[in-house]
């Protein structure tokens, strides 16, 4: 699939960036002033208490500042600001897993917020800065819970609901977190899941921080209680006043925390900015999703990850969009579940991972054809690579061949798009993220600040600070600067390397070949090896492990582990069991392993280090074509050859 496909003109009125040549003229526009462009964005797109003094102040680079003195809340900004004009507008569209369906308005979901936030103030004295830790799953609470944080300025760190109660507890303890939000649990393919007893775990030692547990009650299970500690939400809730004054913020003081995994060591708290965050997030909604008013947008991500943060809540609320949340998962009753939804609620916008359309393909490839899915006008992807025969399905089942494609490259540390097409404008070629957004300098280089020839392999930078870029590490700047600013430089200047690479055509597009490091992208979910291999080596007999990723034909990339063993004779199936248990324990079901071998040894240089990229090719049955002679036993390399191919 070499064609270009073009925007259908008739699916787009009054788009933002209507063509190629405005696209062209932004890009110049941030080339010739760069601060000068985004401070009139953020002029007409925040509603400030009290205007910026500067725009960006890189007195302290790497920790860039964007629009210091100013003061906004982000609350306000989504919710209370557009009480003017839509207070009976639809803001938020439920739907549980078994299809029961709530509507919060603008103003119901004002009220809910105010609530929320003079509870937590009230109730548990949460302050500004304090960090709230959100164990939920996708429900309506989870979100009012994010923009009552906002409103008073407390800090909001989000668990993702699969990951175990150690995974939990760690993230816990690192954000030194006051509260803690839940609820007894939820629904999943039509039964009850639970939340509660993984936080009761978690909370069991060594989470000294933790004052209070909240707790909403969804499915309404039986749970432990503690006394003193754990407080039902619903009660408490009936008594709060629902005026709550929004708390005045300084544009960089943080908005929240995102834990998420990096090449070595602890999953890190990704800390993102207020006006910075909000300004990208309502921006890239409206070029990225061309979302208009009468719009109703649907993000099938969960707010665990990054993805459900700009674009379920953030983004589409600060739009003042009509967003849906979904409590279920995308096959259940069966694979027609997020058609019949799209016809259901006339979805203008529909945005998920390459992983639940390999998904949908292969287990209802005719099902899009049995509703009515004309609504539809942009279709997004995002989280790994989309391979061209699942861009072909979702592009002409879904979209019968009418909609824009907008493959959206971005990461938890960028806070919004920063490459994507834009719906109404490029001409778009399948699989391909296409061109850096305008206002963000994203540049396939080498580490020196050369541009990589067309056709080959190079680091996916972005050279100047954006406004919704991360801040820091939380609680670890040190690594903040190493993680981010130590690979590349252009001009002898550090540049913000993402830790991908990308590879740029005659014609200027961009193609995302992958992570540089060692992070596994499972289903569009980051996976740490380090993580995974920290977790494997708890178990007694194991001497040494590798993990790599696999391709895996629906996940995009699956879990492999090379396993050296102390005891050789207790190789068996049912040790590989025990393993996946522990790291089920020690992150949760999302890191399981799909496979594992039982090796002598790992390929090792003399000096000791583990060569990674060699266990990568054996996987993918590759030739290998790195030099082994300067391996410490060369001869490992045919041995583990053996294993893995029979
Ligand atoms: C990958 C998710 C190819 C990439 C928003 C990145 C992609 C990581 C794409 C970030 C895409 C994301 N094409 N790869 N359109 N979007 N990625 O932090 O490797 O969960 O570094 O953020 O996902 O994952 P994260």
């Amino acid at each position: 699939m070499n064609n270009i496909f073009y925007p259908n003109a008739e699916q787009f009125n009054n788009s933002p960036i209507p063509d190629m040549e405005t696209y062209h003229e932004l890009v110049a526009k941030f080339d010739k002033d760069y601060e000068g462009t985004w401070a009139k964005f953020a002029d007409e797109k925040i509603d400030w208490f009290k205007s910026y003094d500067t725009v960006l102040d890189e007195s302290n680079a790497p920790f860039y500042k964007w629009f210091s003195g100013g003061e906004m809340n982000v609350a306000h900004q989504c919710v209370d600001r557009h009480l003017e004009t839509k207070k009976d507008k639809v803001a938020i569209i439920f739907e549980g897993d078994n299809g029961d369906k709530k509507t919060l308005t603008y103003a119901q979901l004002a009220e809910e917020v105010n609530k929320t936030a003079n509870l937590f103030k009230n109730e548990f004295a949460v302050q500004k800065g304090d960090r709230v830790v959100v164990y939920m799953p996708m429900i309506l609470e989870a979100a009012i819970t994010m923009l009552a944080c906002a409103k008073i300025g407390a800090i909001h760190s989000i668990v993702f609901g699969g990951f175990s109660a150690e995974a939990l507890r760690d993230r816990i303890i690192d954000a030194e977190a006051k509260l803690v939000v839940t609820a007894d649990g939820a629904f999943r393919k039509g039964k009850p899941y639970m939340l509660k007893p993984v936080v009761d775990l978690a909370l069991e030692h060594g989470c000294p921080s933790v004052e209070n547990v909240c707790v909403v009650q969804r499915n309404n299970e039986e749970i432990h209680w503690e006394e003193g500690r754990d407080h039902s939400y619903n009660d408490l809730i009936q008594k709060q006043s629902a005026i709550c004054v929004a708390e005045p913020m300084e544009s960089e003081d943080p908005l929240f925390l995102l834990y998420t995994s990096g090449s070595t060591g602890k999953p890190k708290g990704v800390q993102h900015s207020s006006a910075g965050y909000i300004l990208w997030a309502q921006m890239t909604m409206e070029w990225v999703f061309d979302i208009k008013d009468s719009d109703t947008y649907w993000c099938t991500a969960d707010v665990g990850w990054i993805t459900g943060h700009t674009y379920i809540v953030y983004g589409p609320l600060a739009a003042g969009a009509t967003t849906v949340m979904f409590e279920g998962v995308p096959t259940f009753p069966d694979a027609g579940r997020c058609w019949k939804m799209v016809e259901e609620y006339k979805i203008n916008q529909f945005y998920t991972a390459p992983t639940a359309i390999r998904l949908l393909h292969k287990m209802g490839e005719d099902e899009p054809s049995k509703y009515d899915l004309s609504s539809l006008r942009v279709l997004g992807t995002v989280g790994e690579p989309i391979d061209p025969p699942a861009w072909k399905w979702y592009y002409e089942e879904v979209g019968n061949s009418n909609c824009s494609i907008v493959d959206t490259y971005w990461q938890t540390e960028t806070g919004g798009h920063v490459i994507s097409p834009l719906p109404a404008a490029t001409p778009i070629k399948p699989a391909c993220a296409t061109f850096a957004l305008p206002g963000i300098m994203a540049e396939v280089i080498e580490e020196d600040g050369t541009p990589t020839p067309v056709g080959e392999k190079g680091f996916m930078c972005i050279t100047k600070p954006w406004p919704s870029m991360i801040r820091t590490i939380w609680g670890d700047p040190e690594r903040f600067k190493k993680s981010y600013f130590g690979d590349c430089k252009k001009e002898g200047q550090p540049v913000y390397f993402s830790g991908d690479g990308a590879m740029i055509d005659e014609e200027g597009y961009i193609t995302i070949t992958g992570r540089t490091d060692d992070v596994i992208n499972v289903s569009g979910h980051r996976m740490g090896t380090a993580e995974v291999e920290a977790a494997i080596k708890k178990h007694d007999n194991i001497a040494s492990v590798a993990v790599v990723g696999k391709p895996h034909e629906i996940k995009g990339e699956g879990i492999f582990a090379y396993l050296v063993l102390k005891d050789t004779s207790l190789a068996s199936e049912a040790l590989k069991i025990d393993i996946n248990k522990i790291i089920k324990q020690e992150i949760g079901a999302i890191a399981l392993c799909d496979a594992m071998a039982f090796v002598p040894d790992l390929p090792k240089t003399r000096s000791g280090k583990i060569m990674r990229r060699i266990l990568r090719s054996i996987v993918k049955g590759e030739a290998i074509t790195q030099d082994t002679s300067t391996l410490e036993d060369p001869s490992i390399v045919s041995t583990i050859e053996n294993i893995v191919n029979t």
